[in-house]
């Protein structure tokens, strides 16, 4: 198993395992002080691992990431009298992991929270850097804090039962890491693709480790997003658009956004002309989209809302190499040209 830590400039660590499943969960947090809030889809496959917690149904997918459903949360946990000595930890992908931590930080006014991410997309990047928030009136995260989890658990075992389109899906966010920070994991994952698809141990735990890494130096550089953690947001401005108008998921959406993005940067003459066309393939050959034919007109409606916008204008996360995002502010207007060229 290794091991690293996240820290931060107020003092929070959190401390994470790779790998680390379910069954290790008595030595982190024994039952009896801890709730657990679980995915529904989790709950189904690996129920008899936590026969000796207490266990709170999170449901699974995009609506259960609302304020609803973090209300019925505060009522199970009320009732099963949960106080601020106990821990709660959040067991699933992304949107549970965003969850707990929404509803373990304003609950009792701030709970121990950990989580066991059970994605891969979870552990390359979601149950990373404390980002907890919920959607509201299908806008994504618009309700939210930053703090740390205690402690994250990347359940490489657990990917087992993940349906196979969700487990490519995590690969959008391994290739994100590559194309802003480390252009070797994109030659790793090159050279090692069908091992990685293959769910091979020794070379998932290289790239969800190597990831996480790449996650956390950039967090604990600009934890509350002033400037360098903005790069993490690689093709999410036009990700986060395609999943509200078409309803694919976070990590189909992010690789069809990253295309958009890159081809954008090399439109603008910032990245040498060629580089979207590699990772168009590499995409492609990992079984992820490259693109889609969206409408512009309703994409820059909805860019126009992005939460990072700033009057008609948003940070757009771009590359000037393969490996070196920076990051520009463009006018939404200018990216609906750029849109229609691509479809
Ligand atoms: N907080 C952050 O920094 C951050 C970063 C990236 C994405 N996100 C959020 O993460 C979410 C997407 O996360 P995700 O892709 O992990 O999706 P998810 O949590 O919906 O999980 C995907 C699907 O797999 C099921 N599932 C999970 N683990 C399983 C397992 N081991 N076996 C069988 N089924 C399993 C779930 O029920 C769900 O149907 C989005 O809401 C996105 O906004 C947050």
């Amino acid at each position: 198993m290794r091991k690293t830590e996240l820290k931060t400039g107020n003092g929070e660590v959190s401390q994470i395992y790779v790998p680390s499943g379910m069954e290790d969960l008595p030595a982190i947090c024994p039952p009896g002080k801890t709730a657990l809030l679980v995915d529904d889809n989790v709950l189904k496959h690996h129920k008899a691992k936590l026969s000796d917690y207490l266990v709170i149904n999170a449901g699974s997918g995009e609506e259960s990431k609302t304020i609803a459903n973090v209300a019925r949360i505060y009522g199970r946990l009320i009732e099963a009298e949960v106080d601020r000595t106990w821990t709660i930890v959040g067991i699933g992908g992304g949107i549970t992991t965003d969850l707990t931590g929404f509803a373990a930080c304003t609950f009792l006014r701030g709970v121990r929270f950990g989580f066991v991410s059970t994605t891969l997309l979870g552990q390359v990047d979601a149950s990373i850097g404390g980002k907890n928030g919920i959607n509201y009136e299908g806008y994504k995260n618009m309700i939210g804090l930053i703090s740390q989890p205690g402690f994250v658990m990347c359940d490489l075992n657990a990917l087992q039962t993940l349906p196979e389109k969700e487990y490519i899906a995590g690969f959008a966010e391994i290739i994100k890491c590559g194309a802003i920070r480390r252009p070797d994991m994109l030659s790793y994952l090159q050279q090692n693709l069908e091992r990685a698809l293959a769910k091979d141990p020794e070379v998932l735990e290289h790239l969800v480790f190597e990831s996480i890494t790449t996650k956390v130096q950039v967090v604990e550089a600009d934890e509350r997003e002033q400037g360098e953690r903005k790069i993490l947001n690689f093709g999410h401005t036009f990700a986060h658009a395609i999943e509200k108008l078409y309803g694919l998921s976070h990590g189909e959406a992010v690789a069809i956004g990253m295309v958009m993005a890159s081809y954008y940067s090399e439109k603008t003459g910032l990245l040498a002309e060629g580089w979207t066309s590699e990772l168009t393939a590499l995409l492609k050959k990992t079984g992820l989209p490259a693109n889609y034919p969206v409408n512009p007109d309703d994409m820059a409606a909805i860019m126009r809302k992005d939460k990072k916008r700033k009057g008609g204008e948003i940070d757009l996360i771009l590359l000037d190499a393969p490996g070196n995002a920076v990051i520009k502010s463009v006018q939404v207007d200018e990216l609906k040209h750029i849109l229609h060229d691509l479809c």
